[in-house]
């Protein structure tokens, strides 16, 4: 079957405006919106004893189980380890009985991703995976199958799968804690609700997609780039300067907010643009701070945050890009739209190849 790019220049812009609707239709599958319940496929599990969850994945996807990290945390007040696929084998890992390991990959069939799965099931564990590809060989290999419903996915660099793990796994974090006892019934109702919220603010984060390929420029000159964030938003940092350099082959970095002085800080001048993802929030005026110290050394500013936080805190900038105000809760998925059409802008000003970047490939099956 051949897909086509529609309207679109490439595959890659085309699956970031996909979201909305992939993103809806994926929560469908794990929300009962008129109960105000979350259901995943879990009868058979019990997951009320969980002790443990270890998660393993690649690329976008490691980022993804990074936000559900805090969330399972924050959540179900249940453990969490992560690892890259290619580090878990090899660090003999403690699997200790009672253990779940979740696996999250878009293709399903990434090798190091496989191998650790094989080694947690060798380790007693439960298998969970979060697969895009519901034929592929770990989605066979799984005890819980949570399918992500974004549809075959062509570019390269990772954009609509990454927003539909998301859904899955705050789903799935919301499910945990409910076993776990950690949730009342009012909390459930609203985590439904603010998720059920996310593909409309997902549609209103692409409104800006013109401001963003007006303010590509700035960045495409650069030879470094940082990105900062804390909380779930220091994982977004990291997704933005992976999807950079995927796709317009410019160095970039990301670091938790408050840990850039602890050295990035030295490379700050002004010919480095430093993104800083911050919503308003509990966080913000942390992150802030961590920004102005940026500004004092005379670095420039990319500032993605929602009208409050620019009106507070986005005079000094260098550009801003205003997010839709939404629930902390689905805060990572609407600011990984901007962060992916600025990836995306960037490498059409250099006129890279953005759906088949140079040495990278959509599935890596060797080890
Ligand atoms: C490759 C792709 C990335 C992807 C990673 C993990 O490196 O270029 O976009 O995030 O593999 O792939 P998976 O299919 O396991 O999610």
């Amino acid at each position: 079957l051949a897909i086509s790019k529609g309207n679109h220049r490439h595959f890659m812009l085309k699956e970031i405006y996909e979201q909305p609707v992939v993103v809806a239709q994926t929560l469908r599958a794990y929300l009962r919106r008129l109960d105000g319940e979350v259901a995943l496929p879990t009868e058979n599990f019990d997951l009320a004893a969980v002790k443990r969850v270890t998660i393993v994945a690649c690329g976008t996807s490691y980022y993804a189980g990074l936000v559900a990290k805090y969330w399972f945390e924050q959540f179900a007040r249940v453990p969490v380890d992560i690892d890259f696929a290619s580090e878990f084998r090899y660090r003999e890992p403690v699997l200790e009985p009672g253990g779940l390991a979740l696996f999250i990959s878009q293709s399903g069939e990434t090798a190091d991703t496989l191998a650790a799965l094989r080694h947690a099931r060798l380790g007693g564990q439960t298998i969970a995976v979060v697969v895009n590809v519901p034929t592929s060989t770990m989605a066979r290999e799984a005890d819980l199958l949570l399918s992500t419903h974004a549809g075959p996915e062509i570019g390269v660099a990772s954009t609509k799968a990454f927003t539909c793990q998301l859904a899955v796994l705050a789903a799935f974090a919301a499910n945990l804690a409910r076993a776990k006892g950690r949730l009342t019934r009012d909390e459930e109702r609203r985590i439904v609700r603010h998720l059920s919220e996310a593909p409309a603010a997902l549609a209103a984060a692409l409104a800006y997609d013109e401001a963003i390929e007006a303010m590509a420029p700035l960045v495409a000159v650069a030879r470094d780039v940082l990105y900062l964030g804390r909380g779930v938003d220091y994982p977004l940092a990291l997704e933005g300067a992976l999807k950079l350099k995927e796709i317009s082959y410019i160095h970039a970095e990301a670091y938790a907010a408050g840990e850039m002085k602890h050295g990035p800080i030295a490379l700050i001048d002004d010919s480095v643009p430093v993104i800083v993802i911050a919503p308003s929030g509990p966080l913000f005026d942390k992150t802030v701070s961590n920004m102005q110290e940026v500004q004092a050394r005379g670095g420039r500013v990319i500032l993605i945050s929602d009208y409050d936080g620019i009106q507070a805190a986005g005079d000094d900038c260098l550009a801003t890009i205003t997010m839709p105000k939404v629930h902390p809760l689905i805060a990572p998925l609407v600011y990984a739209v901007p962060v992916q059409l600025l990836a995306y802008h960037v490498a059409v000003a250099k006129g890279t190849d953005v759906d088949q970047p140079r040495n990278l490939a959509k599935s890596v099956t060797v080890e």
